[in-house]
């Protein structure tokens, strides 16, 4: 019998010029840490030197320094997730946020890159959001358990069964499920969205908690799906009755992706940014934040009087990001973020319908 040989050696041809190809590739800097340089980025340990210590600030302050100095060199922003470390967050980010804020912000970017310290799917909105950009994230495998859960071929499955319930996905998807939804949603605009709709009844998917949360706010009737963040899911009622008892007088505020039972016990419930403006603005003299644990660090920066109890769940995915793999994504303008044409314009109107939606 013969066998069909079907190889070719010619490698296949690629629709778009990589980055690397369209900007070249940096020299890696001298990461010594010098006296200049210690000097150049005191100001900003001053932020971070309750949870960097000074003797390994010597090993973050190069890489500081030359992110800060390349970032001009290319063009770039860095924006920034309310999860990412303080050292990310306070001294190289130019903008943070929660998802609906760094979604918006991406929409007024000047720079000609963007590159995106958060997980994949945010990196997807900016991309979605800046055709014409550049759009890097600095560890491609940054995912999301939500985002997991969830594939294009399951909403048009959904929408077959629930023929003309309108469709509300949470930004934490890919673009391929965001091409098959009316609207996106964030966990700060959740309500409003649903509130907008024309309908009765609304599929709110993929997160089940979220839609669990937002269906006791609303006379709506809500669907959702099964898909979990894994960092939320771990959080339980009673762990947090127990530091309650155990810290009189304590305000304990969650975010949404919490099981409802969890948000029952909380006093505030909100994204990640609406937590940090509730910790900034009510200045509770001791607070649990129930989410992920590199937020209260970032917000310990900045509020004083503030004594912060921190049960310590951290997103894997979000901690892929790091100092090193920035610096690897300005010299080598990696990994980029594409999206394939036959989804983006789909779903870059479903991201779009709820930027400009009016709150
Ligand atoms: P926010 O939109 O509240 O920032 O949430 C994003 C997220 O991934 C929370 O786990
Ligand atoms: Fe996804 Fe949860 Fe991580 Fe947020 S914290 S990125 S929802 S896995």
């Amino acid at each position: 019998m013969t066998m069909l040989d079907l190889r070719t050696d010619a490698a296949p041809a690629s629709a778009f010029e990589s980055a690397a190809a369209r900007f070249g590739i940096l020299e890696k800097p001298d990461l010594a840490f010098t006296p200049a340089i210690a000097r150049e980025t005191e100001h900003l340990y001053e932020k971070v030197k309750d949870f960097i210590p000074a003797f390994e600030w010597a090993a973050y302050a190069p890489y500081v320094h030359a992110i800060n100095r390349l970032k001009k060199e290319r063009n770039a922003v860095i924006l920034a997730h309310n999860y990412q470390t303080p050292d990310i967050f306070h001294c190289v980010a130019d903008i943070v946020g929660d998802s609906l804020q760094l979604a918006r912000d991406a929409t007024q970017v000047n720079a000609e890159v963007i590159i995106q310290c958060g997980v994949h799917f945010m990196a997807e909105t900016s991309k979605l959001l800046n055709p014409d950009k550049t759009v890097l994230i600095p560890d491609a495998r940054a995912g999301c358990s939500l985002s997991e859960s969830i594939t294009g071929a399951d909403v048009r499955l959904l929408k077959q069964r629930y023929p003309g319930v309108p469709v509300v996905t949470y930004v934490n998807t890919s673009a391929e499920v965001k091409a098959e939804t009316d609207i996106c949603c964030t966990s700060s605009n959740v309500l409003s969205v649903v509130e907008s709709l024309d309908s009765d009844t609304v599929l709110c998917i993929p997160d089940e908690y979220l839609a669990m949360n937002v269906a006791r706010q609303t006379n709506k009737k809500i669907l959702t799906w099964k898909g979990h963040c894994e960092v939320h899911e771990r959080f339980t009622a009673d762990e947090l009755l127990a530091y309650k008892e155990a810290n009189p007088g304590i305000e304990i505020i969650g975010h949404p992706e919490c099981h409802p039972d969890v948000i029952a016990v909380c006093d505030f419930s909100g994204s990640t940014s609406g937590m940090i403006n509730y910790v900034k603005d009510k200045r509770p003299g001791r607070v649990l934040l129930v989410t992920e644990c590199s937020m209260a660090s970032n917000i310990q920066a900045e509020v004083q009087g503030v004594d912060f109890v921190k049960p310590c769940n951290l997103c894997p995915h979000m901690k892929r990001i790091t100092l090193p793999k920035i610096l690897d994504s300005l010299l080598n303008m990696t990994d980029e973020v594409l999206v394939d044409p036959a989804i983006a314009d789909r779903a870059r109107l479903a991201v779009e319908r709820m930027v400009n939606l009016k709150q």
